[in-house]
């Protein structure tokens, strides 16, 4: 919706009850965010050129903002892959024990306990949270695997762990530092390979940690493995990033290493860091500024923060404060329950988004039930379109990193799938779609040959699919070493 297409507000009924209500119509207060949160076509072309130089950059030497992380992960799957294993997947907000049965052909089945993580548990001792994902996989080894005749051999193990890791070889990764707002201690600069297979061995879980890989590459992975046409893993959920394959002599700060250079590696992008530290190139509303600044990492992971789920209900609360403040709306109510930081998750903007009714029903029973406040339709009205402008920027962003890996790798002409998920992606209303007008407006009617596809399951079937390569290319004696 644009701002014309708003109903003028007459303030009438709300003057006699709100007589302090200014005078501005929520209309005009629409224009004024529009305006600060519009992407133009020209300025996303900027932000894809800057940002495929940043690409480059990470792929030239270590310690690059954005790191272009080396995965080991060599090539795409045959989708011939068979066997049993399990998948643990430590990502923003739950923690997944999957065991994954691979049936060759492009074929699996699944079978997974999911876990809430407590915000405590995300801030705790690194040493609890590794503890606890040794416990939850103790619980399920013993209750899905007691019948399995494992003639004494470790099951093997792919451990999602979707942070930014250096990595030395595929099972070991120093975690750069935390993101989503974890926080644990003494994890950032460590080995978590390492750390977790230490809570393995205390608490005499059978398990051989075989690769530790990324969310995005796990995408990338498993999604090849059902869709050859996939090129680029993408997430957009509670944080962002992607993963592509990259020629290795393309690779120059692994070079020392002797691989081949024609062969191929998946790289981890860590995108969600583009920007970060000196804010250069992406329009940061002072919203966004105001997230950034209180947030427990200061100027990092800027990119993200313009366009993950964790951050898209802050920046709508914030504006409706910033409004409660100077007196445009809620006058003479108590709007205390709005006023505590990420009470505003960002489904209740998907929910926004996707209300049928015409009086605004939804948007009523967010307001009514969770802050305890009553709203008029032109507020309402209001608060869905600035929904829409915060969702759809972050999809148009989310574009403009999609085209940047694009453009570096030379896929316009010939097309290629993007496999996304994500709960922004899956959940977000018209997410998808705006992504891929996104494109449209970055290569013309080109960008029609980039398709995004939901993705498979990356985070479980990905791994398993990883580990089996691995164990395949060790057994083969193929880069020892990695
Ligand atoms: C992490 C990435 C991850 C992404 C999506 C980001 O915050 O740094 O490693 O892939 O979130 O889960």
């Amino acid at each position: 919706m644009t701002g014309k297409d708003l109903p003028f507000h007459h303030r009438k009924h709300d003057e006699e009850v709100l007589p302090h209500a200014t005078k501005k119509t929520m209309a005009d207060h629409l224009r004024k965010y529009e305006s600060l949160f519009t992407l133009t076509p020209q300025r996303m072309r900027m932000i894809v050129d800057a940002f495929e130089e940043t690409l480059d950059k990470g792929l030239q030497k270590f310690g690059e903002v954005v790191p272009m992380i080396p995965t080991y992960v060599f090539g795409w799957p045959k989708g011939s892959e068979t066997g049993s294993y399990l998948a643990l997947d430590l990502g923003g907000t739950n923690l997944r024990v999957c065991l994954v049965m691979l049936q060759g052909d492009g074929k699996f089945e699944i079978t997974q306990t999911k876990y809430r993580l407590s915000e405590e548990q995300k801030q705790e001792e690194g040493e609890l949270l590794f503890d606890f994902c040794a416990k939850c996989l103790k619980t399920f080894v013993d209750s899905y695997l007691a019948d399995f005749d494992l003639q004494g051999a470790a099951i093997p193990l792919g451990f999602t762990f979707s942070y930014p890791c250096e990595q030395e070889r595929i099972d070991h990764g120093k975690l750069i530092r935390w993101t989503k707002g974890f926080g644990n201690l003494n994890v950032e600069g460590h080995d978590v390979a390492a750390m977790f297979r230490h809570s393995l061995e205390k608490f005499e879980v059978p398990i051989q940690l075989t690769s530790l890989i990324n969310d995005t590459t796990g995408t990338l992975i498993a999604s090849h493995y059902v869709n050859p046409r996939t090129r680029i893993g993408v997430i957009f959920g509670t944080g962002c990033n992607a993963a592509y394959m990259e020629k290795i002599g393309n690779i120059p700060k692994i070079k020392n290493l002797g691989l081949p250079d024609d062969g191929e590696m998946a790289i981890n992008c860590e995108w969600g860091a583009f920007d970060s530290f000196t804010h250069e190139h992406l329009p940061r509303t002072k919203y966004d500024i105001d997230i950034d600044q209180s947030s427990n990492k200061p100027d990092e992971q800027a990119f993200e923060k313009l366009i993950s789920g964790r951050y898209l209900g802050e920046i709508f609360r914030l504006v409706v404060c910033e409004m409660i403040d100077d007196g445009s709306i809620f006058l003479g109510q108590n709007t205390y329950k709005l006023e505590k930081p990420y009470v505003l998750e960002t489904a209740f903007l998907s929910l926004m988004e996707a209300d049928p009714t015409d009086e605004l029903l939804t948007v009523v029973g967010i307001f009514t039930h969770f802050y305890g406040l009553e709203t008029t339709l032109a507020e309402r009205q209001f608060f869905r379109a600035l929904a829409r402008l915060i969702g759809t920027r972050a999809a148009r962003l989310s574009a403009c990193g999609i085209a940047a890996i694009v453009s570096k790798m030379g896929y316009l002409n010939e097309g290629c799938d993007v496999a996304a998920d994500g709960s922004l992606y899956s959940k977000y209303p018209g997410f998808p779609e705006r992504v891929h007008q996104g494109l449209v407006d970055i290569f013309g009617p080109k960008g029609q040959n980039i398709r995004t596809v939901h993705a498979e399951d990356g985070s479980g079937v990905g791994s398993a699919i990883i580990a089996a390569m691995t164990n395949e290319r060790r057994e083969a004696g193929i880069f020892p070493n990695c």
